[in-house]
């Protein structure tokens, strides 16, 4: 008999601007789905509700979020190192402001060590299926986004995908284009690799978009052991997409 249980599905970064958008969406889809969130603090708890299924602990230090992954069957990756913007900046003078990251958050411990924490704690629970949403741009290593901070930000998330894609754990890869707080479900989602993406005038996609190509994620057998990069076409242009099991299809591409 098939296994009708609802999935539990914890989303990390679930305090972020595209996991706070997942976690809403697993929790309005409650046939299907049990939703957890992992956050940093109590501020961002607070801030997606302060549900007890949103669990506080650091990617960074493995012992603080093994108790969020217990018994979840599927794990969706929204955490990121975030450059902050060096104080001083005046964009009336023109030229460019400076980026740095934290001491100990930089995209080496968060968004390799920290995405590797998880696939680990993911792997030891057994989980079914592993989402992670990372960035177009990684074929370049000269890639202005990595000298942003001298992070290497780039580098440092190819190297988790590349974790994942050797986990034998069933995973999807979504390497998104510039995110957009727009609304979700009205624009053509484009599937493409290895950047091509980048060199065309659709290149962005809304952060609504992400989150649900996300959870569709978890519901076809076409989305696992893919990456790929996702962006979509203006508004207005092209059909908006309903079929996410034919958009998945359209990815040939295991990484
Ligand atoms: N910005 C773009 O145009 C763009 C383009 C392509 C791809 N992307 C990628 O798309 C993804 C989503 O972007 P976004 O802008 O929606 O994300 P975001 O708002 O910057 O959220 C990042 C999340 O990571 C969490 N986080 C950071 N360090 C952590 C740690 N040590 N332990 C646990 N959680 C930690 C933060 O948690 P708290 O809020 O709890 O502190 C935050 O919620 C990211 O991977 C980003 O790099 C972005």
């Amino acid at each position: 008999m098939a296994d009708s249980r609802p999935t539990t599905v914890l989303v990390t970064g679930a305090g972020g601007r595209t996991g706070s958008i997942v976690y809403k969406k697993l929790k309005e889809r409650s046939d299907e789905y049990v939703a957890r969130g992992l956050v940093t603090t109590q501020d961002s708890k607070e801030k997606i509700g302060g549900a007890e299924d949103v669990f506080v602990g650091d990617i960074r230090e493995a012992e603080s979020i093994t108790p969020a992954f217990q018994g979840i069957d599927a794990l969706i990756i929204l955490t990121s190192a975030v450059p902050k913007m060096k104080p001083g900046f005046d964009p009336s003078k023109g030229g460019r402001p400076e980026f740095y990251y934290e001491d100990g958050a930089y995209p080496e411990q968060v968004d390799w060590i920290g995405q590797k924490n998880q696939i680990d704690a993911a792997k030891a629970v057994g989980v079914k299926q592993i989402v992670l949403v990372g960035s177009m741009g990684g074929t370049n290593p000269n890639h202005p986004l990595n000298s942003l901070g001298n992070g290497n930000i780039l580098i440092w998330k190819r190297k988790a995908e590349q974790y994942l894609a050797d986990s034998g754990i069933p995973y999807t890869i979504i390497r998104a284009g510039g995110l957009q707080d727009k609304e979700g479900g009205v624009r053509e989602l484009l599937v493409a690799k290895d950047d091509v993406l980048l060199q065309t005038d659709t290149k962005s996609i809304t952060r609504s978009d992400v989150a649900e190509v996300c959870i569709q994620a978890l519901a076809f057998e076409e989305a696992k052991f893919k990456a790929f990069d996702l962006a979509s076409k203006p508004e207005g242009t092209g059909t908006p997409t309903k079929d996410f099991k034919a958009l998945f299809a359209q990815v040939t591409s295991r990484f």
